[in-house]
């Protein structure tokens, strides 16, 4: 056994190319999961019956979690009652979409410059403690 049985990667879920959310199964559907991120996609039975939320797959693949009575295309899903299998691209506008935006990362050159700061304060110190 392998740790690739244990370790599976989530599936990015992308609104025309942008990443917007990291399908981690906190949600239990793709469509709780848009709406949770305040993506709009018009539903009504929330069941896979009568197709109201079908929204067009650009790239990848899903999981149903029941099998849809709704009639579908080869590049559409139900988001209603399927998760993503892998990474997602779907063609959903971005608009209202809220980003988790990373906070920024220390400047390396940063810490450098401190790092000869002390050092050169120290030695300043140093050497006026050996004049007097
Ligand atoms: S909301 Fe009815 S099929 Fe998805």
């Amino acid at each position: 056994m392998t740790y690739k049985h244990f370790f599976i990667k989530a599936p990015i879920v992308s609104l025309k190319g942008q990443p917007a959310i990291l399908f981690d199964g906190k949600k239990a559907t793709l469509l709780e999961a848009l709406e949770y991120k305040k993506v709009k996609v018009f539903s009504e039975c929330r069941n896979g019956f009568c197709g109201a939320c079908k929204t067009e797959v650009i790239s990848g693949e899903v999981t149903y979690i029941k099998e849809p009575l709704a009639e579908l295309k080869a590049n559409e899903c139900l988001p209603c009652c399927c998760i993503p299998q892998t990474d997602l691209n779907l063609a959903l506008s971005m608009e209202n979409v809220e980003l988790v935006v990373r906070s920024k990362s220390i400047n390396k050159k940063t810490l450098t410059q401190s790092k000869d700061a002390i050092e050169l304060a120290y030695n300043i110190e140093t050497a006026t403690a050996q004049q007097s």
